[in-house]
């Protein structure tokens, strides 16, 4: 049996005329994306408007963990909006069943949530909670890292594309660099657990940079837009004691990171971390727009009545499809899958990128790994080249796949976690064809 299929050239017909249809009318604003118009989904198989079938690996942008269209999540959603689509700052009954369900898998230390609408909208309220609750300003954040496309939350990010020519972005943003296992040109990624030359080099940056205002750190457990990039074990835990030394609080940015992409729960769970404030969205609504931000009492209580609020933030259709998703996974067991299905795909990649001249670097955990593509495996050149054909020869060999990271040279392998090993050995024989094609 074959779950993919691919009746003609890239895109079809229909694709073709609605593609061009679109550029029409919709500005042509977004990245680079297979050239196909996306049908219908349903667990890790996407048809699109021409009958073709591909096994998707992305996930959106790893937002439906639980797999496209889950029938479960159909149901929730057409409860809710036969009975009610909107209201504002009142709860609802699946608002109250969302916000016990997401707290009772939090780690306890947390003690409240706040429903918003996108992740975006979940870094504003940690970079204002954070900065209320210290009453300074200077965030501490890393190069390459992503929080949103929003003025707040592109500011503590670490990568041009989203503040290039729009003028100075907000002071207080101190960013620091990101340790990068497979660049370390600093050696910042040496002598772990303590991680010395890294953090005498953060003291410097901060002494030399600081006012003497710094309200907290914000960070990704691993960089998600930036390219995937793990930092070492145990240096999100180093930084987050050195944080807490320098009485500065953590928000850690789990906004893709969460619910079994990394083949646990949280990737907060790997290192044992204890962020004060923890930023959620994509998975948590898997396609529904929800996000939240998550902190302890101790932080929230620095915000009184009418001090946090979203048009959108926690509507009835969106909070209906909170504790739905959290029973899925406990269902089907998708942390385990993750967790299993990752570390056998990661093998066999690692296989593929050892025959292959331009996989630089395969890397990741669970289901979320990154294929570093290079000109040259010794000087490691980016080939940034080589992707729009990459995307283009997996989507006509049925496999659905984007690219991130500072070079844009990054493939995701981020599939729905409901992904078979079935589906997996197909997805990696479809994704070995479309390498073979590649040549700089
Ligand atoms: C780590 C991280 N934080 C925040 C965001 C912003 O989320 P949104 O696009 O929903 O505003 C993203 C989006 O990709 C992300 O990956």
């Amino acid at each position: 049996m074959s779950y993919t299929g691919v009746k003609s050239a890239i895109p079809g017909p229909k694709s073709k005329k609605l593609l061009t249809e679109w550029h029409k009318y919709e500005a042509d604003v977004t990245g680079y994306q297979a050239q196909i118009v996306w049908e219908k989904g349903e667990g890790c198989i996407v048809t699109d408007v021409d009958g073709n079938k591909f096994i998707d690996w992305t996930s959106g942008v790893l937002v439906t963990n639980v797999g496209h269209c889950h029938p479960k999540m159909i149901e929730a959603v057409q409860d809710s909006v036969t009975k009610l689509i909107n209201n504002y700052e009142s709860p609802t009954e699946y608002r109250v069943k969302a916000a016990k369900a997401l707290m009772n898998v939090m780690p306890e230390h947390f003690g409240k949530c706040f429903f918003l609408s996108t992740g975006s909208e979940a870094t504003e309220a940690a970079l204002r909670l954070m900065k209320r609750r210290t009453g300074k300003y200077e965030i501490i954040s890393f190069e390459s890292g992503f929080h949103g496309r929003t003025t707040g939350s592109a500011a503590v990010g670490g990568m041009a594309g989203p503040k290039k020519g729009y003028g100075p972005s907000l002071p207080g943003s101190i960013r620091a660099a990101y340790p990068n296992p497979y660049r370390d040109t600093f050696g910042f990624c040496e002598d772990g657990p303590k991680f010395k030359k890294y953090f005498a080099y953060l003291e410097a940056l901060i002494s030399a940079n600081s006012t003497g205002s710094l309200a907290g750190i914000i960070v990704e457990p691993y960089q998600g837009a930036g390219g995937f990039i793990f930092p070492p074990q145990g240096w999100l835990k180093r930084l987050e004691e050195w944080a807490h030394a320098n009485k500065l609080p953590v928000t850690l940015d789990e906004v893709q990171s969460l619910y079994g992409r990394t083949g646990k729960m949280f990737a907060m769970e790997h290192d044992k971390l204890k962020p004060d404030i923890v930023t959620l969205g994509k998975a948590i609504g898997c396609g529904i727009p929800v996000s939240a931000v998550v902190a302890t009492d101790d932080v929230f209580s620095c915000l009184g009545k009418g001090e946090l609020s979203s048009t959108l933030g926690g509507n009835p259709v969106s909070s209906s499809v909170v504790p739905v998703i959290l029973d899925i996974m406990k269902e089907e067991k998708l942390v385990e899958n993750a967790a299993k299905i990752g570390a056998y795909m990661k093998e066999k990649l690692l296989k593929i990128a050892a025959k292959n001249k331009y996989l630089g670097d395969v890397r990741g955990k669970g289901l979320v790994m990154g294929l570093e593509f290079v000109k040259d495996k010794k000087t490691k050149e980016p080939a940034k080249e080589l992707i729009r054909p990459f995307i283009d020869a997996c989507a006509e060999n049925g496999l659905l796949v984007g690219s991130v990271g500072v070079y844009g040279n990054v493939i995701r392998v981020a599939p729905p976690l409901v992904i078979t090993k079935a589906i997996a050995d197909e997805s990696l024989v479809c994704m070995e064809k479309a390498l073979k094609k590649l040549s700089l």
